[in-house]
């Protein structure tokens, strides 16, 4: 095995790893700028586009890993550690092996999984010709801190700078681009398909961001147990066959799971497969045609908990399926043609079924949207590589991987628009444009209602009043509560009021429940009222559009929205902030109209001077 250092290089380069229980898939990316960043997966040098989690003791006392420790297990089980993501951060989560010396040996998880990427960082770096020892790594969504503890052990040990956790789910939706303003905005569903699990991921995605709104895993419903059905058809075949339970004789069973594996993914490009093992038992051949309507009614209980686990998700999330603009497919299992035709049909999205290539391979998807985030932010610190080391060099718990809330800026009318939504990866910087202007202290909020007065005050910011609109550019750093402003090219000071981290777990959770209440929806929609109505005010206070009326008649709007405005505090539904709207706008709108008479008469009496009066 290569190690790290022995990639001699001087530059060092970025990577994204899906570090997955099955399989492990690392991907760089070509581009440099944001329009042609384009990951693609390394592939080792036998050409495998991923590293089997397997790490093997080998006769010398070192260690086989990836995909030749997985062709080994069948002899050499008892010195294999498979797996190994499932023991990371469990509670008294160890793992054991025989060494080559014959003792059986209890390890930390963390150990183990270091080899396996430390391998998977070679891979990288042999590839790519670079030490790639810089990377984005990806976890599940909403894993444990003991969890995330683990993995960032696992990096130290292994000599990985991590560059920063992302959510499994954040990183798909990285691969498919949600994080481009050219994406439609509205509802994805991601349907990741792994090894023993599938997770659902809710997200909304509108002018460049996107933020998991729901997440649901169905345990057991994965590859592992697609594969365990056709390893009970075999068995039950050898025993009609030859009389003999194989259920008993590890090492057949070895064998007939690597062999029926291996049909599974050939039912997912042919209608029949052979199941083959030469000397599976007792010397006796085995050999079984499988064929894919069979397996797939052997699996129809598992596709039915997929899709009531996608039901349920969609309802958590108070949505209907016609809600949903696409689905983005991911894990490997999610290549089977029934999942695929089923996804298809429920959310009708043929397309869904077509050939992936030219898109995103879902194998691949956590690995490239890693990658594109590992360049992304390189990017953001110029591309100084070092200066990203200096910052994590040396960190072993970089736990936030995200704004827990959303961060905005209020707008004169009210309302917040965000500029970091929840669930953000950080760091990140945005810029923005308010376009009515704003008062000439910006007001930064964190929170997830529609307007200021329900969130939490972050800090203000002297910037001096602006008439048309504002541009400004937010940044937060990597621990998710430092911010910095830049107006034009001037750094503006932020004055913390409320600091993001005095909001503990529980509020956050408590704000995010109350969003969901009735009386909050309520006042959401009186707030979002509210702006409409100040948006009128302005229009008709600060724009031209009454530029041309005679001083009385701007007396008489003066007045009435003097009127209106005296009227808001008491009006305490969206019907009454309506019926106030529609009063300022009929008075205004007659007023426009005796304009608008006058112009008429007037262009009436030219057409009548011009005309031929013979
Ligand atoms: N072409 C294919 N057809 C059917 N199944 C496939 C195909 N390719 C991979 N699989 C199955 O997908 C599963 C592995 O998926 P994946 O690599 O996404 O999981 P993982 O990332 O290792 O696991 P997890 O995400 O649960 O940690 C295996 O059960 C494998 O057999
Ligand atoms: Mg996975």
């Amino acid at each position: 095995m290569a190690s790290i250092a022995s990639a001699a290089a001087t530059k060092i380069g970025k990577c994204g790893i899906d570090f997955g229980t099955s399989a492990c898939k690392v991907a760089a990316c070509n581009g440099e700028s944001l329009s042609d960043l384009d990951a693609k997966v390394i592939v080792d040098p036998m050409g495998d586009f991923s590293i089997a989690s397997y790490v093997a003791v080998d006769d010398e006392g070192g260690y086989v890993v990836g995909n030749t420790a997985r062709q080994q297990m069948e002899r050499r089980a008892k010195y294999t550690v498979a797996h190994v993501k499932k023991s990371l951060g469990v509670e008294g989560g160890t793992v054991s092996l025989v060494t080559n010396l014959g003792k059986k040996v209890v390890v930390a998880p963390e150990k183990i999984a270091s080899i396996l990427l430390n391998q998977v960082v070679s891979v990288a770096s042999e590839g790519e010709g670079v030490d790639m020892k810089n990377a984005v790594v990806a976890v599940p969504h909403g894993c444990s801190e003991a969890r995330l503890k683990a993995m960032a052990e696992t990096a130290k040990q292994s000599g990985l700078n991590v560059l920063q956790f992302i959510s499994e789910s954040s990183a798909v939706a990285l691969a498919y681009g949600l994080d481009e303003e050219t994406t439609e905005a509205g509802n994805y569903l991601i349907v990741d398909i792994g090894f023993e699990a599938t997770r659902v991921s809710v997200l909304s995605a509108s002018n460049g961001f996107f933020s998991v709104k729901h997440f649901k895993e169905i345990a057991g419903v994965g590859g592992n147990a697609m594969s365990e059905r056709i390893v009970a058809l075999c068995v039950r075949d050898f025993m009609d066959k030859h009389g003999k339970d194989l259920k008993d004789n590890g090492r057949a069973m070895l064998k007939l799971q690597a062999a029926c594996e291996h049909a599974k993914h050939t039912l997912s490009v042919s209608t029949r497969a052979v199941v083959e093992v030469d000397a599976l038992a007792d010397g006796v051949d085995f050999r079984k045609l499988v064929n894919q309507a069979s397996f797939e009614s052997e699996c129809s209980d598992l596709f039915t908990k997929m899709l009531e686990g996608i039901g349920a998700t969609l309802k958590d999330a108070g949505l209907a399926i016609s809600d949903v603009k696409n689905v983005l497919l991911a894990g490997g299992s999610s290549q089977m043609p029934r999942v695929k035709s089923m996804l298809a049909q429920v959310f009708n999205k043929p397309e869904l079924e077509k050939e992936t290539s030219g898109t995103v391979n879902p194998s691949e998807a956590v690995a490239l949207g890693a990658a594109r985030q590992a360049t992304l932010l390189c990017m953001m610190a110029e591309n100084n590589v070092e200066e990203i080391q200096k910052v994590v060099g040396g960190e072993t718990n970089p736990t936030v991987m995200s704004l827990a809330l959303t961060v905005g800026v209020e707008q004169k009318n009210g309302l917040i628009v965000p500029v970091f939504s929840r669930g953000n990866a950080v760091p990140a910087s945005r810029t923005i444009t308010l376009e009515h202007g704003s008062a000439s202290t910006l007001k930064f909020y964190t929170g997830e209602r529609p307007s200021a007065a329900g969130n939490f005050l972050l800090g203000m910011a002297d910037v001096g009043e602006a008439k048309g609109s504002r541009t400004f550019t937010l940044s937060v750093d990597k621990s998710g509560q430092n911010f910095t402003l830049l107006v034009g090219e001037k750094e503006v000071n932020i004055t913390f009021v409320g600091a993001v981290e005095t909001l503990s777990k529980g509020d956050v959770a408590a704000h995010v429940a109350s969003c969901a209440s009735d009386a909050a929806a309520k006042e959401d929609a009186r707030a979002r009222a509210v702006a409409d109505l100040n948006d009128f005010i302005y229009k008709v206070q600060e724009s031209d559009y009454l530029q041309d009326i005679e001083e009385e008649d701007t007396e008489i709007v003066d007045k009435k929205v003097a009127e209106t405005t005296a009227q808001v505090g008491a009006a305490g539904d969206v019907e009454s902030i309506t019926a106030l709207l529609k009063s300022l706008t009929t008075c205004v709108d007659d007023i426009l109209a005796e304009y608008d008479e006058e112009d008429e008469e007037e262009d009436g009496d030219e057409a009548f001077d011009g005309g031929d009066m013979d």
